[in-house]
């Protein structure tokens, strides 16, 4: 069912520092910031050869990610996205076997405007994991 790694999220509490840190301490290229009002983050991507990171700031008062940076002041790994072909049918055969999809169990459209549905971290080793149709 899962593909490739997509991408690996971060969240962070200043994206302009996060994102000069990575273009010029680690020499990686960067995106500009965008910002995604129906996510509650802004984005910043910074491209690599094999995958792509996703550095994210909250963005408004209902920040799905101000929680996790409450606790994590500095940052910290945020989520790890796959790749599956099928969104929806990987879906039912999560809840099939009692996985938890976050939210109304509909797929979102992600930054990168392909539908996506984050899996609930309990049930996944403590990692919140994003599920991306390619
Ligand atoms: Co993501």
């Amino acid at each position: 069912m899962l593909g490739r790694v997509n991408h690996i999220a971060i969240a962070v509490p200043d994206l302009i520092a996060a994102a000069a840190s990575y273009r010029d301490t680690l020499g990686a290229t960067v995106s500009a910031p965008q910002p995604l009002p129906e996510h509650g983050v802004t984005v910043v991507f910074v491209e690599l050869p094999n995958t792509k990171v996703e550095l994210l700031e909250p963005l408004g008062d209902a920040s799905p990610i101000a929680a996790f940076l409450e606790k994590n002041p500095s940052g910290g790994m945020h989520h790890i996205c796959y790749e599956v072909e099928d969104i929806l049918a990987a879906r039912d055969r999560l809840t099939a076997s009692g996985a938890r999809v976050l939210g109304n169990g509909e797929p979102k459209t992600g930054a990168h405007g392909k539908p996506v549905l984050f899996l609930h971290p309990k049930d996944f080793f403590g990692t919140l994991i994003e599920l991306e149709q390619v």
